[in-house]
């Protein structure tokens, strides 16, 4: 290989919560460096028209992830479809916000947990399977969050729990996995102008404060987060794994 080579043409690359904002993006960028991606997120007719405005050689799946025993049938169809997978990017995700930690129900606490991180953790268990029976090299990119380190505040504790349980899980796969040649790492996106950032009767000068908190003085695009995604899924990554990448503008150093 040469030192610059991204290594993922014509290889297959599943994207969760492609529909969403930074799921989108983060497609956008494998489908660019000639990779096949697999668009999966909840709604069909949605996942469909944003594979087909990616290309011929793109497609959807949609799936709610929560459905955990069909997690393994996902996997096979897209090989059956674009061939073996040897990247997943776990995006998809929510949050539940609350006024505080006294209103977190229990309802809110499965909700987050459901799909934050016992869809990934099966997920990503279905799609190792694969690289192992194979012998396949391959590689997984977990979205965390700046909260995983923060602990959040107020009504995010819970989602934030879910990251930092993301960023702990992504340490002991990448450890379990290095020797069937399988690297796991993470993204830490800071505060991104999407609408899971907005809290509902947010003002413009809630945003300036946040703003302020950022040395790069803007709030992350979903675009930012690409560079990060793509590089960790390539060939110049390939001695990185159990890594956590913070793309945030600066908002936390560690
Ligand atoms: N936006 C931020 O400020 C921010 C900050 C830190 C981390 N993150 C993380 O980045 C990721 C993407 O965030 P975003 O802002 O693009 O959010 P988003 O809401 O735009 O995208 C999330 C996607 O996940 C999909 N999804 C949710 N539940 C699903 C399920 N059960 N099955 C399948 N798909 C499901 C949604 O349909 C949506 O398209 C999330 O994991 C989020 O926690 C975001």
């Amino acid at each position: 290989m040469t030192h610059l080579d991204w290594g993922l043409f014509g290889k297959t690359v599943i994207v969760t919560g492609a529909t969403g904002a930074i799921g989108r993006a983060v497609a956008e960028g494998f489908a660019e460096v000639r990779a096949k991606v697999a668009l999966v997120d909840l709604d069909q007719a949605t996942c469909d028209a944003t594979a087909r405005s990616l290309g011929a050689e793109h497609k959807g799946y949609g799936a709610d992830l929560r459905q955990i025993a069909q997690l393994p049938d996902l996997v096979s169809r897209i090989e059956a479809d674009l061939g073996l997978a040897t990247t997943l990017v776990n995006v998809a995700g929510i949050i539940v916000r609350t006024a505080d930690l006294f209103a977190v129900t229990e309802a809110d606490w499965d909700a987050q947990h459901d799909i934050n991180l016992k869809a990934l953790f099966f997920l990503t268990q279905a799609f190792a399977r694969r690289l192992a029976d194979t012998g396949t090299p391959g590689s997984v990119i977990n979205y965390s969050s700046q909260g995983a380190l923060s602990g959040g505040f107020g009504g995010s504790v819970v989602y934030n729990a879910t990251k930092g349980a993301i960023t702990t899980m992504t340490r002991g796969m990448a450890r379990s996995w290095a020797p069937l040649n399988i690297r796991v790492n993470s993204i830490a996106p800071g505060l991104v102008d999407t609408p899971m950032m907005h809290t509902p009767g947010q003002t413009e000068s809630d945003r300036e404060v946040m703003i302020q908190q950022i040395p790069m003085k803007r709030l992350g695009l979903p675009d930012d987060h690409v560079g990060a995604t793509v590089f960790l899924a390539s060939d110049m990554a390939r001695y990185m794994t159990g890594a956590m990448i913070n793309v945030s503008g600066g908002f936390l150093m560690y």
